[in-house]
């Protein structure tokens, strides 16, 4: 019998159980294949293919239909893992831009659940998504599409106001009705707070081991970054032969706990 397909309840239900699930980014249908193949739950069309696909520094020159070119490429290959695609930068800055942008995600690239990245301020926007059917997940913790705004990329929620700001934004984004959250670049005691302090289902990318879930860019963990892997990140290709066996042990990882592990976590 085939597994039945992940949606945003079979990870509400993991949560309650305590079960950890794993995503990874995907850019093409061959990697996508071999993703869902390997079990994760979660395939995420992440805007970072503005610089691991497209060769540019950051995630701010990404359009709309370089999203849905991609997500329909994804698509192809997914056949179990929820389909969860990036909103680029200025697509959802005003509702009727993004409720015309979310509906494009779904009906021309396939996603499942559209990301968008921003606290509190974004309730609105979310609210009305989720009230028409367009599960969301708000992206919390670094910001890359704020880069420029932020200076740098850099751990987030270190003193007490921004923590507290970041727990406040996340209570904010669940009650308008996001279906995950998703925490980047933060402390692992303030991730695992938020964790604890919400009922939808949270996925970390340097946020520590408590996170419901965890998330890695494909490239970074199969080693063909150029430049310096984040701190947060690890090659599982070092101990694995082929694609296929890095991505199954970094599912096999994630589900039993083993990643990450101290050194990819931020105190
Ligand atoms: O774009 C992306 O790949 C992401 C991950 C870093 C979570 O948002």
């Amino acid at each position: 019998m085939t597994n039945p397909p992940v949606t945003v309840t079979t990870l509400r239900d993991m949560k309650r159980k305590v079960e950890k699930f794993a995503c990874l980014t995907a850019y093409d249908a061959a990697f996508a294949r071999l993703i869902d193949e390997a079990g994760v739950e979660v395939i995420l069309v992440g805007d970072s293919l503005g610089m691991v696909i497209q060769g540019r520094g950051t995630t701010v020159p990404v359009t709309m239909d370089d999203m849905v070119y991609h997500s329909q490429c994804v698509a192809r290959g997914c056949g179990r893992a929820l389909l969860m695609v990036d909103m680029p930068f200025m697509s959802y800055a005003i509702l009727e831009q993004a409720l015309r942008n979310a509906a494009r995600l779904m009906q021309e690239g396939g996603a499942h659940i559209v990301k968008l990245e921003g606290g509190a301020e974004q309730a609105g926007i979310v609210r009305q998504l989720a009230e028409r059917g367009v599960p969301v997940c708000a992206h919390l913790g670094l910001q890359p599409q704020s880069v420029h705004k932020l200076g740098g990329y850099r751990v987030q929620g270190r003193d007490a106001a921004a923590a507290q700001r970041m727990c406040d934004d996340a209570l904010a984004l669940a009650a308008a009705g996001a279906d995950l959250l998703l925490l980047e670049c933060v402390p692992a005691p303030l991730a695992a707070r938020i964790t604890q302090s919400v009922d939808v289902p949270v996925i970390g990318i340097g946020a520590g081991p408590a996170c419901d879930g965890q998330v890695l860019v494909l490239h970074d963990m199969l080693g063909i970054t150029s430049g310096k892997r984040p701190k947060f990140s690890r090659d599982f290709m070092q101990d694995n032969p082929t694609p296929q066996a890095a991505i199954a042990a970094y599912a096999h990882a994630v589900k039993s706990g083993a990643f990450p592990g101290p050194e990819h976590t931020f105190s």
